[in-house]
């Protein structure tokens, strides 16, 4: 797995220039029929929500691209709050899929923050349904997305303890490995980039500085 991009704090354009970057890359994954990604991490808190939802927005500015942003890192829900989006009751992600193990297939409700990004995350306020994950229509939720959409962006669970991660590589095209630069063990790291295995891997994105410990 390779070096995707470097998020640092030096020039105030960074982030953003290395943002296009990955979604220069992207861009040419997809004309190799991958535009359902994953975005991981070794352990919590290292960024995967913080840059699937910068991917997402990067990648909605793109001409005419439509994008789906999907929050399946369910025990530890963040997009609606960093959004600032209310979820109405019933429209969690994790609660449509619910409805769909007991029999009700209703349309996907999505979220539209602008005319080609819509979100389909989780409600902080509401209970969810974390098992809901490792059912097949969470699989078939990616698959029936990424008909519609251009773009489908997953905000996955993180790897290490558990094989939620996993589920989520099986359900999409590629992966990227989130990890802070100063902070995520390389021993962290290394353990879970073989947990995953090279098969999906699309690179890693390193934040908080070119100056860290884990490569
Ligand atoms: N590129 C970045 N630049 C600056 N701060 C960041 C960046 N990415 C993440 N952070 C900060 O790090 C913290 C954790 O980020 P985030 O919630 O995206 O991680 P996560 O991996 O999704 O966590 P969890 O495992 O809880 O889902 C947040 O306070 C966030 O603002
Ligand atoms: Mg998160």
């Amino acid at each position: 797995m390779g070096l995707l991009a470097m998020l640092g704090e030096s020039r105030s354009d960074a982030p953003a220039a290395a943002l296009r970057v990955i979604r220069h890359r992207l861009e040419r994954r997809r004309a190799e029929g991958m535009w359902t990604f994953g975005v991981t991490s070794a352990r919590d808190g290292e960024g995967k929500s913080t840059l699937a939802a910068q991917l997402a927005l990067v990648l909605s500015e793109s001409q005419r691209a439509r994008v789906v942003l999907i929050e399946a890192s369910m025990h530890r829900p963040s997009l609606a709050r960093l959004f600032g989006c209310h979820v109405p009751s019933g429209f969690g992600f994790s609660v449509q899929l619910a409805h769909r193990m007991s029999g009700h297939a209703h349309p996907w409700a999505v979220m539209a923050l602008g005319p080609a990004l819509h979100v389909l995350v989780e409600s902080e306020a509401e209970q969810g349904y974390p098992d809901a994950l490792h059912s097949t229509h969470f699989r078939e939720a990616i698959e029936g997305l990424g008909r519609v959409y251009d773009w489908v962006v997953v905000d996955a669970p993180s790897v290490l303890g558990s094989g939620d991660a996993n589920v989520v590589e099986n359900a999409v095209d590629g992966i990227v490995v989130v990890a802070r630069s100063r902070a995520t063990r390389g021993a962290d790291l290394r353990a879970a980039v073989r947990q995953l295995g090279d098969r999906k891997a699309i690179g890693f994105v390193l934040w908080d500085g070119p100056d860290g410990t884990a490569r």
